[in-house]
């Protein structure tokens, strides 16, 4: 379906999944702010698009540059209907007894008060413009999780349980919430956990799932694009796994 006329966040566009997700929705019609809390990496992916996507650095985290976001998303292009919270922050393999409180603090302000914060500013703005629609990216991690992740999978089931208190909240407002749960897939954020890795550690992951390969970028933006189409229109608080079967046994 097309997008044009529609305005969309993209959070942590700049990148794996959301170059992909930020590209699908431009070839589609849409305006997209593209925002990173690496400047170059969101202006490298709003160039590559053109005239349709800005780049907005920012730390989603923090409800200051949010509340900014939103406003210069609104300058540009008169307004918000989409918002993705695909940003998202892991790290190599601790043990709870090894983490530092400095890390939990970070993981949950870009995985969890990200998306408290886009809801609580962005709302007002897709009400304006009559509902709209969200969709946050967790991961399998928040149903299934691995060992030496915990405070990860601990922050994506709170994006889960995020998304299907709001989507109550919200539906009478004419905006669907919903989440997409990749299982691990090749992006800049798993090869950076896995940095030293021989190769052997990556490839039993593989051999675990189901349908014999990692996620894509274009995999998991499939996912997030069938939530924005008209098809789904009667669809919100769900919470779909793109994982090739890895959560269903
Ligand atoms: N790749 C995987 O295996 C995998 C699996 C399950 C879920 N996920 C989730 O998918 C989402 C996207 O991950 P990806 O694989 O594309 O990773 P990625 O590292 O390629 O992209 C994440 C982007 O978010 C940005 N970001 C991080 N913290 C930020 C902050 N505080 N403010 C603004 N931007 C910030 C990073 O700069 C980066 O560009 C994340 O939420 C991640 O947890 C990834």
């Amino acid at each position: 379906m097309s997008h044009q006329g529609k305005v969309a966040i993209v959070t942590g566009g700049g990148g794996g999944f959301g170059t992909e997700i930020s590209k699908q929705l431009a070839a589609k019609g849409a305006k997209v702010a593209v925002v990173d809390i690496v400047a170059e990496n969101a202006e490298r992916v709003a160039s590559e698009i053109g005239a349709a996507a800005i780049a907005l650095e920012a730390d989603i985290g923090k409800a200051g540059p949010v509340k900014q976001v939103i406003a210069d998303t609104v300058e540009a292009f008169g307004g918000v209907d989409i918002i993705i919270n695909n940003a998202g922050l892991s790290y190599p393999p601790v043990k709870v007894v090894n983490m530092d409180e400095d890390l939990y603090d970070r993981v949950f302000d870009a995985n969890v008060k990200s998306i408290f914060h886009f809801t609580k500013y962005g709302v007002p703005e897709l009400d304006k413009r009559g509902g709209g629609a969200i969709v946050n990216i967790a991961s399998t991690s928040g149903v299934r999780p691995r060992a030496g992740n915990t405070v990860y999978a601990t922050s994506k089931a709170a994006a889960i349980a995020f998304t299907k208190s709001s989507a109550l909240e919200l539906a009478r407002q004419n905006i669907r919430v919903n989440t997409v749960l990749p299982v691990a897939s090749m992006t800049p954020m798993l090869t950076g956990m896995f940095e030293d890795d021989d190769g052997s550690r990556i490839a039993a992951m593989e051999a675990g799932i189901p349908l014999g390969r990692l996620g894509q970028p274009k995999d998991i933006a499939a996912g997030v694009m069938f939530f924005l189409s008209d098809e789904a229109e009667f669809i919100t608080g769900v919470a779909l796994p793109v994982d090739g079967g890895w959560t269903a046994g």
